[in-house]
């Protein structure tokens, strides 16, 4: 069973997901980013006409996160369609390790309730963190 919190932030993320700007893939992906002041923080994918400028619903909302203030990633949900599980992006795994550990809980949802949670340590083994670069 998932805590009341995960809940909420699978349905903020499942709901954001309806916002995304996805007109070329048609692949609509939300994000929803608890932080350590437990304030809520969304993100969605939005796509470019020039395709490499497009972004990831994680990465949006790690940087709606930043601009309000917070630091810290304490659990991810991340929602997209499909039969697969709508999974972080290899690049998007690394955007959330800036500001997670390898326990940081990841929550997949489908487009309509959670699929399965992931630990970050599952998605990004043996991963390369701020803490690397004290040398
Ligand atoms: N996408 C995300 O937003 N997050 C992911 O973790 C996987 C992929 C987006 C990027 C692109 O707009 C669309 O999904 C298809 O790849």
């Amino acid at each position: 069973m998932l805590r009341q919190i995960d809940q909420r932030l699978c349905k903020a993320a499942i709901s954001a997901r309806h916002n995304a700007y996805a007109p070329y893939s048609k692949f609509k992906v939300g994000a929803a980013i608890l932080d350590e002041f437990d304030n809520i923080h969304l993100g969605v994918n939005v796509e470019n006409a020039a395709y490499p400028q497009g972004s990831c619903a994680e990465a949006g909302a790690i940087s709606a996160m930043i601009a309000a203030g917070g630091q810290q990633i304490k659990v991810i949900a991340v929602s997209g369609a499909g039969v697969e599980l709508c999974t972080p992006c290899g690049g998007c795994r690394q955007r959330i390790r800036e500001f997670a550990n390898p326990q940081t809980e990841i929550l997949i949802c489908n487009e309509l309730a959670f699929a399965r949670r992931f630990l970050l340590e599952e998605l990004l083994p043996a991963s390369f963190g701020p803490d690397n670069l004290n040398t």
